[in-house]
């Protein structure tokens, strides 16, 4: 890592690829509070794992900074039963960008990586020097090959081709514009639905997979919007950078925190016949605490505020 570095995100040409996202809108939106340029291009306009449409577009409106916030990525059913599709898509996506953006002197690039391609038994809390030292999880494992081929491609350009491109690993993300579809979305947006709608059809009881014991580091995603903003600015070196909360929360806590914010007082069943998974899966955040970053947002307030949305959307 560099020392003293800084970069300057003022005055600069800023792409955000996958901006209609649950990242995407985010970064959008705190690069717009700081009234920067910013680019952005519908996926209807130009599909990212089309190679020469991808490089014509960065070679015709030449950013100078880049956030990669496009991806295919869905929870851990559609992950396990499509694995060749979110290795390819995401292959695609992210080789495109990073290709055409060397070729085309874009100065800054920050990709995202994602704390769930960490190896399976990585030693808890996970330190970024964990990646690829023991076996993956199977049910991603085409994701995560495809997000470790990313990092990679940034980080050879790093080191062969001195190019500023970056990679950041976030924890478990939720939000407002999060995926709140039953059948693709993660832990938090399943409970905040279900939840809704235990409270609307005046249900008694919801079942929660598992014992409701394994803990998690969930992370509101205007705070990651935050962080990788800061490390655009901050932070330039070939090794990933973990953002998280530092913090852990049971999978029992947390829905009891949305069940108050919701109003709804019924119980919940745990069924054990599912899986847990790991019982703590969180994020070793030294590295970006050393660089002066910390989250801002509070897990209450931020499960109030993607309530709030999620309400709003129905
Ligand atoms: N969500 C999390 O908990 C989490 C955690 C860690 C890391 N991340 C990382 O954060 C990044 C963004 O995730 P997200 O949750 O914001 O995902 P998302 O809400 O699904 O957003 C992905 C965006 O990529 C766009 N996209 C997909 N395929 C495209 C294509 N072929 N051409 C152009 N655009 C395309 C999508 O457009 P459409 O909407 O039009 O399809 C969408 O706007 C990913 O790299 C992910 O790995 C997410």
């Amino acid at each position: 890592m560099l020392k003293d570095y800084k970069f300057d995100l003022k005055k600069k040409k800023i792409w955000v690829a996958g901006h209609n996202g649950m990242v995407g809108k985010a970064i959008l939106e705190k690069l717009k509070n700081r009234k920067l340029s910013v680019l952005t291009v519908k996926k209807n306009d130009l599909d990212l794992t089309n190679q020469n449409q991808t490089f014509n577009w960065i070679k015709a409106n030449s950013p100078q900074v880049i956030f990669i916030a496009a991806a295919k990525v869905g929870g851990i059913l559609t992950n396990s039963l499509n694995q060749f599709e979110f290795l390819y898509q995401n292959l695609m996506i992210q080789s495109n960008i990073i290709r055409s953006a060397a070729e085309n002197n874009v100065q800054k690039l920050i990709f995202l990586g994602s704390s769930c391609i960490y190896p399976k038994e990585a030693k808890q809390p996970i330190k970024e020097e964990a990646l690829l030292c023991k076996p993956l999880e199977k049910t991603n494992e085409g994701y995560a090959i495809a997000k470790i081929a990313g990092l990679k491609l940034c980080s050879y350009l790093f080191k062969e081709h001195n190019k500023d491109f970056i990679t950041v690993m976030p924890t478990n993300l939720y939000g407002p514009n999060d995926n709140f579809d039953l059948k693709t979305s993660h832990v938090l947006a399943a409970l905040i639905n279900k939840i809704t709608n235990a409270k609307k059809y005046k249900k008694e009881s919801v079942e929660i997979w598992g014992t409701g014991k394994p803990k998690r580091d969930f992370l509101y995603v205007n705070d990651l919007a935050d962080a990788v903003c800061y490390l655009a600015e901050n932070y330039s070196s070939p090794e990933p950078i973990n953002v998280g909360s530092s913090r852990e929360i049971s999978i029992k806590e947390l829905a009891e925190i949305i069940a108050k914010q919701i109003g709804w007082k019924g119980s919940f069943s745990f069924n054990k016949s599912m899986p847990d998974g790991t019982m703590l899966k969180k994020l070793d955040t030294t590295k970006i605490s050393k660089l002066g970053w910390k989250p801002k947002i509070d897990i209450k307030t931020g499960i109030k505020e993607t309530i709030k949305e999620y309400e709003k959307s129905l």
